[in-house]
């Protein structure tokens, strides 16, 4: 048991989670297969330290699934389009569940012919974009993961709340000395989470991270609240966001330009959209040459020329993949506060409540 944040700290192990959050799924009426695939990547988002987008979402998604604002036992259907091309309807079921079959087949249809490209519509927040790239990384293959999401951002110039703070990633394999690269990011300066942690500590915030909620700059945390989060690099970030929308909302057939349900709104069906693409990495040359010329780049990258008060240089995903190692070995640490909210799911279904280890 640690003190972070004044707040007491447990230690869950990362199966005993797993089978906790399946329970919990299932007693709301999703069937074991959806179940399990859901349960599997909000605890892959805890061990790789994104949690905000892993198990303690379970409360929000939930009460979406009550207020049928979400289809639990939706199951997605699949459109061939052209051979490297499907499209896939997630018919407002959980946004896992369609971008896990999503990806699926876009791998396959890589492993037949190169590429694979997948277009879902009336979808769900998937959360953390990384599982998908790691769904393709552990078939061999390099991905484009993208989703739109609710609004959050303003335009550049803007002050409303009008594009999603919609997450890019993207991966590629590497060989034996690196680990491989796994990119996955919002395009906001900095997560809403870190606002709240100032908010916490009585502390301010930069004032590039948010406006009011009349459009000024703010370096007050509950004011920030209130506003808006700003783009990272100004025109660039938001421009990065409507590209989210354009790929994933427009293309697809989904809601976009600011029209997509907020997954803590469960008053009605979100319409989150996603596009997903699978690259096999020996198209122009052997795999073995891939990874040899991946294991450079990350050798080239991780040992250039350190500026002053930096120890050490990661490739993108590595911080995240030390977290995995270390929280798979020692447990995934979780507040008080969020372990009895998550037990609170477990009571309206008759779920035993979670297992700490001390
Ligand atoms: N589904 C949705 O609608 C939605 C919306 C917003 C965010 N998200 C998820 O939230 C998560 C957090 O996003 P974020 O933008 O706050 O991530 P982040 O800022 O923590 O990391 C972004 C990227 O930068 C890399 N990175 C971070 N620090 C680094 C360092 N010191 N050196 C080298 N690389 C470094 C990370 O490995 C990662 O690839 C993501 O998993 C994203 O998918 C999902």
């Amino acid at each position: 048991m640690t003190n972070e944040s004044q707040q007491q700290m447990h230690l869950i192990n990362h199966k005993d989670l797993e089978s906790f959050v399946v329970q919990i799924l299932i007693g709301n009426g999703t069937p074991q297969e959806s179940a399990a695939i859901v349960a599997k990547c909000l605890v892959s988002a805890d061990l790789r330290g994104v949690d905000t987008h892993g198990s303690n979402r379970i409360p929000s998604y939930m009460e979406r699934i009550r207020q049928q604002a979400l289809n639990a036992s939706a199951t997605p259907t699949l459109r061939q389009v052209t051979p490297v091309v499907a499209q896939i309807d997630g018919h407002n079921g959980f946004g896992f569940v369609a971008a896990h079959q999503g990806m699926a087949r876009a791998i396959e249809m890589a492993k037949d012919f190169g590429m694979g490209m997948v277009s879902i519509k009336h979808s769900n927040h998937f959360g953390m974009s990384a599982w998908l790239v790691k769904q393709a990384l552990d078939a061999g293959m390099m991905s484009l993961v993208f989703t739109n999401s609710s609004p959050a951002l303003p335009v550049w110039g803007g002050k409303e709340k009008m594009m999603g703070v919609s997450p890019i990633a993207c991966g590629a394999p590497s060989g034996n000395a690196a680990r491989p690269f796994i990119l996955d990011m919002a395009p906001s300066i900095a997560a809403r989470g870190k606002i709240y942690k100032a908010l916490r500590r009585g502390e301010k915030i930069p004032t590039d991270w948010a406006l009011d909620k009349n459009g000024d700059r703010t370096d007050d945390p509950a004011k920030a609240l209130e506003g808006v989060m700003l783009p990272m690099g100004g025109p660039k970030g938001s421009a990065l966001s409507i590209m989210m929308d354009v790929f994933s909302g427009v293309f697809s057939g989904a809601a976009f330009a600011g029209h997509v349900t907020n997954p803590y709104d469960p008053s009605k069906p979100a319409d989150v959209g996603h596009f997903l693409v699978a690259i096999r990495p020996d198209l122009f040359m052997t795999m073995d040459e891939f990874k040899e010329r991946m294991d450079y780049l990350y050798k080239r990258v991780t040992e250039s020329e350190k500026m002053s008060g930096v120890d050490q240089i990661y490739f993108p995903g590595e911080i995240e993949m030390i977290t995995e190692e270390k929280r798979l070995a020692e447990g995934i640490p979780f507040a008080d506060a969020e372990i009895a909210s998550l037990n609170k799911e477990a009571d309206l279904v008759k779920v035993e409540h979670l297992r700490v280890q001390e």
